[in-house]
This record gives C-alpha cells, structure tokens and sequence, in this order.
C-alpha cells in the first residue's frame, strides 16, 4: 500500500466526518428535559386531543348524510343538557352497550352516563386545576377528586393514564384555550333508576 493511496482513504474519512456532523439535525443536540413554551403546548395539545379523538364523544353532533359529525360550534362541550332521553329497552342492557345517535350518551350494565362538558367554562373544565385533570384521566375520578366516584364507560381513562406528564399537561392547556360554553352536563344515572 503506497502512502498517496492511505493519503486519500484518509482524506475521504475526514470528509465523510464532517458531512456526518454537518447534517445531524439541530433537534438531536436538544437537551431531553427542555420544556416545551406555552405556545408549543398549545400546538401539542391541540394535536393530542384532535388526533386521539376526545370530541367523539364529548362534541355534540349534526347528523350528516354518512352519520354524526362534530357540532365544531359547541365543540367538546359535553352531552347537551334538556336532550330528552329516548326510550330505553331495559331487557338489551346486559347484551349491547347503545349509544346515543351523537354519541354523547352512552346506555350500559353501568347505567346511563353523559360525556362531560370539557370547555373552559366554569360548568366545563374552567375552574379545574392541572392536578385535577391528571387525577381524572390517570386515575379515573369524577371531577379529579380524591374522594369522588370511578368515571363510568365508555370513557377510557385507563388508556389515557399512560399519557406522560407532558402530553396531560399539553392537552390541559389546550382544553383552558378553548371557547367556553355553558353546559350542566346531566348526573349519570344509576342501572336501578332507568326508566
Ligand atoms: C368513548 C367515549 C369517550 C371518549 C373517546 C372520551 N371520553 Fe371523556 N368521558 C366520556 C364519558 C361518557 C364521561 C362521563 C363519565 C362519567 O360520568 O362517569 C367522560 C368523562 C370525562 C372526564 C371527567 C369529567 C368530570 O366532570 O369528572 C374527563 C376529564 C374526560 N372525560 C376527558 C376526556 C379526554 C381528555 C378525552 C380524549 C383524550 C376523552 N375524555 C375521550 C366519554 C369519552
């Protein structure tokens, strides 16, 4: 092997170094613990809760010619309050779960249960802390209250309780930016009460 050769594999090493260092993206030298800006929480939020599809069940809906769409004036503001309740066939509750045609009410073993109001309204999530909203969804309690009852189906906190710190309190911020619609979402009602 003649040095002109191991001259050029050596400037050839070199080269390809740099090229390597030159394109590795900014975002990998970003420390992993720096905290998102208020604006980007935002951004995330909003992400999170339009892509795993809160509003399913929490926006009322017009009925499209394909089915339900998403109300996006009264968006996640829970299960529209002085809906009368269709009739109820008792003897099917053990077989089917049924829902309402926007799907903001849900008919099951556990009774009737109404999606949440999740607005910035007071009668929303308005006045909640971020500690309340995390208790919610990691531990599935009523109002993120120590002392209050488990969330009833179909809402599936137990799959949102896997959520990291970051993403609950991204989407907290989103839900606080939203508009804020008045709503006293009905009290579920117990299987015994049905009528
Ligand atoms: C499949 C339907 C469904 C989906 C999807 C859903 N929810 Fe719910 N959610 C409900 C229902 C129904 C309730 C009311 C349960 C009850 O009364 O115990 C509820 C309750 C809640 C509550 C508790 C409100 C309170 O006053 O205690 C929060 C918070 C909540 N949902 C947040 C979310 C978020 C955030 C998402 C999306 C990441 C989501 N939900 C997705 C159906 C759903």
């Amino acid at each position: 092997m003649n040095k002109t050769f191991l001259f050029y594999i050596g400037v050839i090493l070199i080269f390809t170094s740099l090229l390597f260092i030159a394109c590795k993206s900014p975002s990998e030298e970003k420390p992993a613990d720096k905290k998102m800006s208020q604006a980007e929480m935002l951004k995330h939020g909003e992400y999170l809760v339009n892509t795993i599809g809160c509003g399913d069940c929490h926006s009322p809906k017009k009925m499209g010619e394909m089915g339900p769409e998403e109300d996006v004036e009264k968006r996640f503001s829970g299960h529209p309050a002085g809906t009368p309740l269709p009739p109820i066939d008792k003897s099917q509750l053990q077989n089917w779960a049924l829902f309402s045609h926007d799907l903001t009410t849900a008919v099951g073993p556990w009774g009737v249960s109404f999606a949440a109001n999740l607005t910035s309204d007071p009668t929303g999530i308005g006045n909640w802390t971020l500690d309340q909203f995390k208790k919610s969804l990691r531990e599935g309690k009523f109002k993120g209250m120590d002392n209050s009852r488990q969330l009833l189906p179909p809402m599936p906190w137990y799959n949102f309780a896997k959520l990291t710190d970051e993403d609950l309190e991204a989407m907290f911020v989103y839900f606080k930016s939203t508009k804020p619609i008045e709503n006293v979402v009905p009290a579920a009602i117990p299987p015994d009460q049905i009528k």
